[in-house]
């Protein structure tokens, strides 16, 4: 169990784990890390990433790597730079990355995403990117960690230190950084509209805000707890970016609770895993892609069919789904490629009281550390 601040001079600020303290200090904390880099007339300006247009001309291809809810926010990215830099994208865990065939040189661009920058998988990849002469951007939390130390350009969450095993502020405001460095990239390169820059920007600016309204909701997921505590397997569907929330929804409860959980694409039930589902099998179906809704509520059809007990995440508005579900969270108006931002906190809540629900140890899981330094 290896932290790197003093873990007895940490204070739980008043509540029952350092997780629950961390995850209510999501606000704050996405707040530290957004307001430095948006000046007095609403821009971006990252002085953390001195990357120039004729380097991005040149970049032919992106690599996001990292491991576990690092991971997963790093799939944020990937959508976000193809969509906005447009450059191909491969976001891969490191553990795999490392032995894959990689396509780098020095026209590779290689984000690392680092909670505790001490990783040893991720280290490796930002090492085997360097030595083939691809320049790495590091997004970590700790300041003069490792992977920050050996990164060309270090963009910093300022989440302040993550103490409970289980990620949180981190992913978060992970979250946030990606999106705040692919506009970055977006502008310097020119392939973003103004609306779609706006867009992104008026939306995180928002999300500190919307963050704090979703934390107000803590008795309602704790209700939805009570449900589903005592179940052995729970799956989790999504589509898209809620696919990518998912897995991090899952990975959340598996490692605190201790219950097999899963995430997939809400799509690929019909290919194998429905046949999973019994009667009480509880589902957290994420449907916040309005794109997407229509054939999110096809899908919960199909579990409630088969007797899932179904928690829906679902846009404020989108009250039908209370027809097919039989618990609904609702989350506030936000532009969809930041719905994450907003779908892990009742995700992230659900997690914590399941676990405390089932006398687990929160704060410190069975068989996990804070930071993998070990291969
Ligand atoms: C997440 O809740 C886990 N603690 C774990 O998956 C973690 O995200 C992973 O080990 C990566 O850690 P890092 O961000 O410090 O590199």
């Amino acid at each position: 169990y290896v932290v790197n601040w003093d873990v007895e001079a940490a204070e739980k600020g008043g509540y029952d784990h350092f997780m629950l303290k961390e995850i209510y200090e999501q606000p704050k904390a996405i707040r530290d890390t957004l307001s430095p880099r948006v000046n007095n007339e609403n821009e971006i300006r990252l002085d953390d990433i001195s990357i120039t247009k004729e380097e991005l001309d040149r970049i032919n291809r992106v690599y996001i790597i990292a491991c576990g809810t690092a991971y997963h926010a790093g799939l944020l990215g990937k959508i976000l730079i193809e969509k906005y830099v447009n450059v191909p994208v491969i976001a891969d865990v490191a553990s795999e990355f490392r032995y894959g065939n990689t396509f780098i040189d020095e026209n590779t661009l290689m984000i690392v995403v680092s909670q505790s920058g001490e990783t040893a998988d991720t280290l490796a990849a930002l090492r085997l990117a360097k030595e083939k002469g691809a320049r790495v951007i590091a997004v970590t939390n700790v300041v003069g960690s490792t992977i920050s130390r050996e990164a060309d350009d270090v963009f910093y969450t300022w989440a302040g230190p993550e103490i409970a095993v289980a990620s949180t502020k981190a992913y978060t405001t992970q979250l946030v950084s990606l999106a705040l460095i692919a506009m970055q990239m977006a502008t310097i390169k020119g392939t973003i509209t103004e609306e779609d820059y706006s867009g992104i920007l008026n939306g995180l600016n928002k999300l500190s805000k919307q963050v704090k309204s979703l934390l107000e909701k803590e008795d309602l997921v704790k209700e939805a707890a009570k449900e589903i505590y005592n179940a052995e397997h729970i799956f989790y569907i999504g589509r898209g970016i809620d696919y990518d929330v998912a897995r991090e929804g899952a990975l959340k409860l598996k490692e605190i609770s201790y219950i097999h959980c899963e995430a997939m694409p809400a799509g690929e039930l019909k290919h194998g895993t429905i046949a999973l589902i019994e009667e009480g099998t509880p589902v957290i179906a994420v449907a916040t892609q309005e794109h997407l809704y229509e054939k999110m509520v096809s899908n919960i059809k199909e579990v409630k069919a088969r007797g899932a007990y179904v928690i829906a995440l679902a846009k404020e508005g989108n009250e039908d789904i209370e027809e097919t579900a039989d618990s609904v969270i609702y989350i506030p108006e936000v532009i969809d490629e930041l719905t994450s931002v907003l779908n892990v906190i009742p995700l992230q809540l659900l997690a914590y009281y399941v676990a405390v629900m089932r006398g687990c140890d929160v704060d410190k899981p069975r068989n996990l550390a804070k930071s993998v330094t070990v291969e």
